[in-house]
C-alpha cells in the first residue's frame, strides 16, 4: 500500500480503568477500542501489528473475530514493562513505522495522513490542552522538540507545560533499531518509555518534526471518564454518518447507535432510542425510547418504548408500546400493546392483543410458539409453549392455551363461568 508499517501498543494493563478487563478491550459504540484503531489502520497500511501481553489471549481472540490479516507480537512485560518495552520485539517490514497507542479509539485514517510521506527521522503528535494532566509533557525549545517527560517524572515547571504528547509517532525504521535497545527504566515507574527515544534522538541531532493534532481524533482513554467522553465523540460521528446517508433523527444527541448497525432506505429514529449490535433497519420508524438489539426491522414501525431483543426479525409489522420481542420472526403482524413474544414465529395478518404472553420457558428449557396467518389472539392470553396455532384461529380474550396445537379455523376459549352476586357490595362494605 505504501512504505509504512503500523504497530499498535495494546499490552498494558490499563490500571486506571479499575477493571478486570484489559483497557483496549473496553467498548466504544459496541466495539473494543482496539477494533476502531485497527479498522482505521488497515486503511493506511497492509502491515499492521499489535503488541500484546496482558490478557493476550482475550485481545487476540477479540481482534481475530473481526480481522484476519493482523500480526501479533508478544511483549516481555515482566522484564521490559512500558511503551518502550513494548517495542523490543518489533521488527518492521517497511522503512517507516507508525506507532499508535492502543487507547486512542477516535483516530481516523485521515488523521493519520499527516504522519505519512515525511523525510523527518521522527514525527511526533502534539496537542495543547488547558488541563494537560495524565499526558506526557513535550518540552519545546526554539520551536524544536527537546524531550517528553511523563507526568509522574515531571518537575513543577514541566507539569505546567500545556503541549502534550498525543501518543502517535512515525519513526524511520533504523531510528527504532538504534534507540529501543538503549532505553533505560530509570524513572518513577521503572518502565521503559518509548518517549525517551525522542530525547536521545534529539541529542544525536536527528530531525524531529512536531505535528500539531486535535484532541477530537487523538484523545487517549485512560479512565472510565475518558471512555465516556470518547463515546460522545464516536456517537456524534456515527449519527452524522447515518444522517448524511438519509436517516432522519429527532434530537440526535439522545440516540445511541452502535458501530455495526446499518440503515437502508427511508428511516426515522426518534429521541432516546438505543440500537445495538449488527442491527439492520430498512424503511422503518423507530419511535422514541425504544431499544433494538441485534435485530432486523424492515418496512415496520416499532415503539414508543418497545424492546426488540437479539435475533428478532420484524417485517411489515407494527410493534407498539411496552412490547418485548426476543428471537422471533414476525411478518405482517400487529402487536400494539404490552406483550412478550419470545422464541416465536408469527405470520401475516395476525393480531396480537394487549397483554398477550408467550410462555416460552418452564424454568428449565425454552420452547417455541408458532402462530399462523390471520390469527386473532385476544387480549391477556397466555400461549404456553411448545404450541402451534394454525391459520384463521381466534383465541378468546383471557385464554390460556395449553393444548400444544389449535386447529385451523377454530376458536380457543378457556374461561371460568361468569356469575353475578346481587347486593354483595353492600353486604361487604355496608350501605353508605
Ligand atoms: C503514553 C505516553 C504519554 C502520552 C500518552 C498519550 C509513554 C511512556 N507515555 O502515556 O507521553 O502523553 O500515552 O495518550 O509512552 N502499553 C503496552 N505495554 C506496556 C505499557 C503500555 O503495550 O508495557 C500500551 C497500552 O496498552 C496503551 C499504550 O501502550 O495502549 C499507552 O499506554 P498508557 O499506559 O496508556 O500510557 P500513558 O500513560 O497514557
Ligand atoms: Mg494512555
Amino acid at each position: 500500500m505504501n512504505n509504512i508499517s503500523i504497530v499498535i501498543l495494546a499490552a498494558g494493563k490499563g490500571s486506571r480503568m479499575k477493571s478486570n478487563k484489559a483497557k483496549v478491550l473496553h467498548n466504544i459504540s459496541g466495539k473494543p477500542m482496539l477494533y476502531h484503531i485497527v479498522k482505521e489502520s488497515l486503511k493506511v497500511s497492509d502491515d499492521v501489528s499489535i503488541v500484546v501481553a496482558h490478557q493476550k489471549d482475550a485481545v487476540i481472540e477479540e481482534i481475530q473475530k473481526h480481522f484476519s490479516n493482523i500480526t501479533f507480537i508478544e511483549q516481555d512485560d515482566v522484564n521490559f514493562p512500558g511503551t518502550g518495552g513494548a517495542m523490543k520485539n518489533v521488527t518492521a517490514k517497511n522503512s517507516h513505522v507508525l506507532v499508535l497507542n492502543g487507547d486512542m479509539p477516535l483516530i481516523t485514517a485521515e488523521a493519520l495522513g499527516g504522519f505519512l510521506h515525511t523525510s523527518a527521522d521522527i514525527v511526533l503528535s502534539i496537542f495543547d490542552l488547558e488541563d494537560p494532566s495524565g499526558y506526557g509533557r513535550v518540552k519545546i525549545d526554539d520551536g524544536e522538540v527537546s524531550y517528553i517527560v511523563e507526568q509522574k517524572d515531571a518537575n513543577e515547571y514541566e507539569l505546567a507545560i500545556t503541549h502534550v504528547n498525543a501518543g502517535i509517532y512515525s519513526f524511520k525504521k533504523e531510528v527504532l533499531e538504534s534507540y529501543i535497545p538503549r532505553l533505560s527504566n530509570a524513572n518513577a515507574q521503572n518502565e521503559y518509555y518509548l518517549t525517551d527515544v525522542i530525547k536521545m534522538a534529539k541529542e544525536d541531532g536527528l530531525v524531529i518534526k512536531p505535528l500539531l493534532v486535535d484532541e477530537e481524533h487523538f484523545k487517549g482513554v485512560n479512565s472510565k471518564v475518558d471512555l465516556a467522553s470518547a463515546e460522545v465523540i464516536m456517537q456524534e460521528r456515527i449519527r452524522e454518518r447515518w444522517m448524511s446517508e438519509g436517516v432522519s433523527m429527532n434530537l440526535p444527541h439522545t440516540i445511541y447507535i452502535e458501530e455495526g448497525v446499518r440503515f437502508e432506505g427511508e428511516c426515522l429514529v426518534e429521541n432516546n432510542c438505543r440500537i445495538t449490535g449488527e442491527s439492520l433497519i430498512i424503511n422503518s420508524i423507530i419511535k422514541s425510547s425504544s431499544v433494538i438489539e441485534e435485530s432486523t426491522v424492515i418496512d415496520s414501525d416499532v415503539g414508543p418504548l418497545a424492546h426488540l431483543r437479539p435475533a428478532s426479525y420484524i417485517e411489515g409489522t407494527h410493534i407498539g408500546n411496552f412490547v418485548e420481542v426476543k428471537k422471533s420472526t414476525l411478518k405482517g403482524v400487529k402487536a400494539g400493546h404490552l406483550s412478550y413474544i419470545g422464541d416465536s414465529e408469527v405470520d401475516e395478518g395476525t393480531n396480537i392483543g394487549a397483554g398477550v404472553i408467550t410462555c416460552n420457558y418452564d424454568g428449565i428449557n425454552k420452547y417455541k410458539t408458532k402462530i399462523g396467518k390471520n390469527v386473532f389472539v385476544g387480549s391477556d392470553s397466555q400461549l404456553v409453549a411448545p404450541v402451534e396455532i394454525e391459520d384463521d384461529v381466534m383465541i378468546a380474550a383471557g385464554t390460556t392455551v395449553t393444548s400444544g396445537k389449535v386447529a385451523k379455523g377454530s376458536l380457543a376459549i378457556s374461561r371460568t363461568k361468569m356469575r353475578f352476586v346481587e347486593g354483595f357490595y353492600y353486604k361487604f362494605f355496608g350501605k353508605k
